[in-house]
């Protein structure tokens, strides 16, 4: 399974992120995008479950599976939710979604996740998730975007990725904690790099979740715009 850094989080990131309200607003955006009916919900990339919390709260009727590839994850999350049965955890990743039948869920949802992907697996990613989506079913996926793509040292994308991820460091530090700065500042290198951390603008997800045969595909904004946090959806056909 693909590895992943976030296994050996050491930090408590709950109440890490708990301090963004900027990150609070990106998964109230993506969970107000959720049908009010919808019953079987896929969580990927869950980690410790807070955007599943958000959606048991929302869906309090719905069923949901959150997969994640980081072993820790898993299991703090399935800590979290032992005393609910409608919230299940397992290992898993985006890319491969084999351990689902096609059309097992209603909605798919992520969060703050699939910036790890490598660039080569959004097109087996997006066709995964529309598989395992039921007709109609809708994909809703919040999370960190960038304004320039290119290779990692060319200097046009650092120059703008560095302008960005120290902007955000800067906000982390004025609007949430000094712990959230110091996460983004640690990790600002695998950032730089493409360790991992990888950005992309919105349209690149956009444009992948189109040729997989998603329909309605829209990005939205959420506050402050500027940190380039969005929620895009889609449906099914
Ligand atoms: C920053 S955490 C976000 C967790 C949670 N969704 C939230 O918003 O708090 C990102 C999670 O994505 C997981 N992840 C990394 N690569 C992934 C992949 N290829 N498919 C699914 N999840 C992945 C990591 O293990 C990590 O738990």
């Amino acid at each position: 399974m693909t590895q992943t850094h976030w296994n050996d989080v050491g930090i408590d990131y709950d109440k890490v992120l708990g301090t963004d309200a900027s990150n609070v607003a990106l998964l109230s955006a993506a969970v107000d995008l959720l049908p009010r009916d919808a019953k079987d919900v896929l969580d990927i990339g869950s980690g410790t479950g807070r955007l599943t919390s958000m959606v048991r709260e929302a869906l309090p009727g719905s069923e949901i599976v959150g997969i994640d590839p980081a072993p820790n994850m898993v299991q703090a999350a399935e800590e979290k939710f032992a005393d609910d049965s409608g919230a299940s955890f397992t290992g898993g990743t985006v890319e491969d979604l084999s351990q689902f039948a096609d059309n097992s869920f209603d909605v798919a949802i992520t969060s703050f996740a699939l910036h790890h992907l490598e660039l080569d697996t959004y097109d087996k990613s997006a066709a995964e998730i529309l598989r395992v989506l039921r007709p109609g079913g809708r994909f809703v996926n919040a999370d960190q975007f960038c304004r320039v793509m290119g290779p990692a040292g060319s200097p046009e994308r650092a120059l703008d990725v560095l302008d960005l991820l120290t902007a955000k460091a800067r906000h982390y530090l004025l609007h949430a904690s000094f712990e959230r700065m110091l996460l983004q500042v640690d990790l600002l290198p695998r950032f730089m790099r493409e360790d991992g951390e990888i950005l992309t603008t919105p349209e690149y997800w956009a444009d992948a979740l189109s040729r997989a045969g998603f329909r309605s595909v829209t990005i939205v904004p959420t506050p402050p715009e500027e940190l380039m946090n969005r929620v895009i959806w889609a449906e099914k056909p």
